[in-house]
């Protein structure tokens, strides 16, 4: 099992990331059908390929320093795709966290699911559950897993949380929607990358979107790698964000 150390501040420099990087970044890892396709393989290779990438940004993730990295891994949408191949996924994330979880622990990476895990099959809840409760109290990378997740879902589960616990409509604002989202507790999202073409949001993160980042690029999920993962972060480097205010 390897310890990965974080990039000095030399190292930084010399990818060309100077300024602030962004806290948290969000992933639609979009494209594994696409890379199996042209291989003439079964899909379901294509999500292993795309596992191995995983593996390596959420590398790349901790030594950059990011603080929080969401990946969009199943949408409440993606019940409707062959259960051949919702199978083949349920059994690469299991596989996954059975795998990464010492290493993961031993970075000090935290695992959250955002979603709800209660449809899913007992063997990938068990690997989940044992991922969230082993690394709970790591304060490295926040690790983040949109599984069985919906952007609206969350927002209609958030809403009637807040009626259920009896809040006056008055006194119901942005903050407390925000604490009763999955991501309550993480840092604002910075970054939005969609991987393989399409310029879509696809029900991710959409309250949380608000003031993000989007870089869209045409590299399918499997090939997506560290470097690729940087010149997304330059080009977000790049932008003005002036969060509906003027800047001089
Ligand atoms: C979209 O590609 C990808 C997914 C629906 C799932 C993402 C899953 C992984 C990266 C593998 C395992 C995940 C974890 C967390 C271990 P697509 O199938 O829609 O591609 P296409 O648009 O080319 O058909």
């Amino acid at each position: 099992m390897r310890i990965y150390e974080r990039y000095t501040q030399k190292e930084l420099d010399g990818f060309g990331l100077k300024g602030s990087l962004p806290e948290h970044v969000g992933i639609i890892m979009d494209g594994n059908g696409r890379w199996a396709t042209k291989r003439l393989m079964p899909r379901p290779m294509g999500h292993r390929a795309g596992m191995e990438a995983l593996h390596t940004i959420v590398r790349e993730a901790h030594c950059l320093g990011i603080k929080a990295l969401t990946v969009y891994a199943f949408s409440t949408e993606n019940w409707q795709r062959p259960m051949q191949e919702v199978n083949a996924l349920f059994g690469l994330l299991t596989e996954y966290f059975e795998k990464e979880i010492n290493e993961l622990d031993a970075n000090g990476v935290r695992i959250v699911v955002l979603g709800d895990l209660s449809p899913m099959p007992e063997k990938v809840r068990n690997a989940m559950q044992k991922a969230i409760e082993i690394t709970k109290d790591n304060t490295g990378l926040s690790f983040c897993i949109a599984l069985n997740y919906g952007g609206r879902n969350e927002i209609v589960r958030a809403v009637r949380n807040i009626v259920k616990a009896g809040y006056k409509a008055d006194s119901i604002d942005d903050k407390l929607i925000s604490e009763n989202l999955y991501t309550a507790g993480l840092p604002e999202l910075d970054l939005i990358i969609r991987t393989a073409g399409e310029q879509r949001l696809s029900n991710f993160l959409l309250w949380q979107a608000a003031y993000a980042e989007f870089v869209f690029t045409s590299t399918l999920w499997p090939d997506f790698d560290p470097f690729e993962l940087r010149k997304c972060i330059i080009e977000f480097m790049k932008r003005t964000r002036r969060f509906g205010k003027v800047v001089e």
